[in-house]
């Protein structure tokens, strides 16, 4: 399918331990998809496998009706398909302004060209005032920031983003999620992996939810939140899915 970034019974195993046995979810572009489920329930690994960094056991990943199951993550970068990690990887000996030129510059941007969007992504995502300083020397909430920045710099069709929102305050998550919006609206289709619960039903056109490794429910905000079967699986007691919050 066009316009679809879709993974289909994605199985992966570590030394035996299967991560993900039976996982199917597409990002469709223009709209946000939230990836959630309990503490190693499989999603970075799923994003890794989407984004090339892992293979797949079995299974297929398709970017606009192409198989990229087996592509390397540099190639599926450069054709549109950006992440952010859950854990930093961003350059500790740049700053926060070069860090972003880097990115814009590895796509055959200028270099003035790179400098502007730079500025550009560095207003948007409210670090503007951190431009000069090192990102070694970064507040958490302020580095998952730069390195969505870092992937919006080379204008992906799909961004994947592994808990973007860690680290932020109440208000910083409320600008950032309008950020996630405005960046759907402009036409990319996002993955947005959080454990807030708030951040997820204010963000997500539809919610895809993992235990344990299987895909074990999708639907809207509405649909999520209202799940008593749901409830049970994510947090092992009777209750609402915004409790969790
Ligand atoms: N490279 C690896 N080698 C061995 N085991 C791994 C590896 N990567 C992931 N795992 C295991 O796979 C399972 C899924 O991990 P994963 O990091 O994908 O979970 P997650 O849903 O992202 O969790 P969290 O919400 O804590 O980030 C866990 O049991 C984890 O220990
Ligand atoms: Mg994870």
């Amino acid at each position: 399918m066009t316009d679809t970034l879709a993974a289909t019974g994605i199985t992966r195993s570590f030394r035996g331990v299967k991560a993900l046995s039976g996982v199917d979810l597409a990002v469709t572009r223009g709209a946000v998809l939230g990836l959630i489920g309990p503490n190693g329930a499989g999603k970075s690994t799923l994003v890794n496998i989407i984004s090339g960094y892992d293979r797949p056991d079995t299974g297929t990943v398709t970017m606009d009706g192409t198989d990229v199951t087996r592509t390397d993550a540099r190639t599926k970068a450069r054709s549109g398909l950006a992440r952010t990690f859950q854990h930093g990887h961003t350059y500790h000996g740049l700053s926060v302004r070069e860090n972003i030129e880097v990115a814009a510059l590895g796509t055959g941007r200028r270099r003035a060209e790179a400098r502007r969007r730079a500025e550009e992504l560095m207003e948007r995502l409210g670090i503007a005032d951190r431009a000069n300083q090192m990102a070694a020397t970064l507040p958490h909430g302020t580095e998952r920031r730069l390195g969505v920045a870092r992937a919006l710099a080379v204008e992906p069709r799909y961004l994947l983003l592994d808990e973007p929102a860690a680290g932020l305050n109440e208000g910083e998550i409320g600008e950032f999620g309008e950020v996630v919006r405005s960046i759907a609206a402009a036409g990319t289709g996002v993955l947005l992996i959080d454990h807030n619960i708030r951040l997820i039903m204010a963000v997500c056109d539809l919610i895809h939810v993992v235990v344990q490794g299987k895909s074990f429910l999708e639907g809207t905000p509405a649909e999520v939140q209202g799940s008593e079967a749901l409830a049970e699986a994510y947090l092992g007691r009777s209750g609402r899915v915004h409790d969790a919050a």
